[in-house]
């Protein structure tokens, strides 16, 4: 926004904070009369109020994302694994939630019974490590796959400490990849055909991109059957979106025809502040049903799990975190 005068500052937030003022001012002025029983005369911290409405919104029925909540299937067990679905974990911008969400949404599908491959697809290896991973200490890792045809994806995945996820890992070496994968012939199809010999094997296959837009993402978004983007609720969070979109649908125009942005996923979401309502609100607005119902809510809980080299889901099975992305789960298991 380039526009300094306070007058043409957006009409909305501006009155939605009148509003809280007003009824704060309101809640001010009640005197203990006019409290039934023993309430304190206090007025209501802002804590309270948010609790008290997302109380009223579970009780209604209607989400975070201020909508009616869908009925979501229960996951059928399967009686056989494969073909995977592909989808494509996306968002240039950095620090969103992509990893975190590709790792807890993996672990939640295999706690569905879904067989899972995750495919770190970002030289950082931040998945890796999520996972317990040193990627440092790699022989091989995604980079020996798409770049030497003697290196087979078999002998480079491996297990992780989660049941029924296995890892394909990857360190800074796949920084080069980028650049020399550019001489290749079909160099866009390079990890759809690196991964073919494995797809019978699992139920879905996550890959975590990297933050750009670049010929790595391109690959993924090649070798996706669809695209979960997490959109951090933050404002500036929406500026890069229209550019992801149009490059999802150069891809599909062009190299993929059967790619779908599967969904919207809401990060880092702060029930207490108006500002997280906000952008919520124009997210849905701009992509309604795409948006899954499912929220991620903001809590040190995730950062404290990349320490551990865990999924939350492990971690803290308890938490509204694993919660939330078991929830996610079965709405990507049913859409
Ligand atoms: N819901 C959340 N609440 C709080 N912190 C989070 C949440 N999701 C992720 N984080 C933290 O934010 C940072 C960036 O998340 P990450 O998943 O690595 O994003 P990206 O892969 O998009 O760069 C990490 O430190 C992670 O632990
Ligand atoms: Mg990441």
């Amino acid at each position: 926004m380039s526009t300094p005068n306070q007058p043409n500052q957006p009409a909305r937030p501006a009155a939605s904070a009148g509003s809280a003022a007003a009824s704060l001012s309101q809640a001010t002025i009640a005197t203990p009369a006019e409290h039934d029983g023993d309430e304190p005369s206090r007025p209501l911290s802002r804590a309270e109020r948010a609790r008290a409405r997302a109380r009223e919104r579970e009780e209604s029925g209607i989400g975070p994302t201020g909508r009616p909540l869908r009925e979501i299937p229960e996951p059928q067990p399967l009686e056989r694994h494969g073909p995977a679905k592909v989808l494509a974990m996306c968002n240039q911008k950095g620090g969103v939630g992509k990893t975190t969400s590709t790792i807890n949404l993996g672990a939640a599908l295999a706690e569905c019974g879904r067989r899972v491959l995750l495919v770190d697809f970002d030289p950082q290896g931040a998945l890796s490590v999520g996972l317990g991973i040193q990627p440092h200490e790699l022989d091989q890792t995604v980079y020996n796959v798409i770049m030497e045809r003697s290196v087979n994806v078999e002998d480079v995945l491996r297990k992780t400490r989660v049941d029924g996820v296995d890892l394909l890992p990857s360190n800074i070496d796949l920084s080069a990849a980028e650049v020399q994968l550019v001489a290749e012939v079909g160099r866009e199809h390079t990890l759809l055909r690196v991964l073919r010999p494995v797809m019978n094997d699992y139920d879905y296959v996550l890959v975590d991109c990297q933050p750009s837009l670049g010929l790595l993402t391109v690959n993924a978004l090649t070798a996706a059957d669809g695209v979960v983007i997490p959109l951090e609720c933050e404002f500036f969070s929406l500026r890069g979106v229209a550019l992801l979109i149009d490059t999802i649908e150069k891809v599909q125009e062009r190299l993929n025809p059967k790619l779908d942005i599967v969904g919207i996923l809401a990060t880092m979401y702060d029930p207490r502040t108006l500002h997280s309502k906000e952008v919520m609100a124009r997210v849905v607005e701009a992509f309604g049903d795409t948006v899954f119902d499912t929220v991620i809510n903001r809590t040190v809980r995730f950062p404290e799990t990349t320490v551990a080299g865990e999924p939350i889901t492990t971690w803290a099975p308890k938490s509204a975190g694993a919660a939330a992305y078991r929830a996610l789960a079965r709405e990507v298991i049913a859409r």
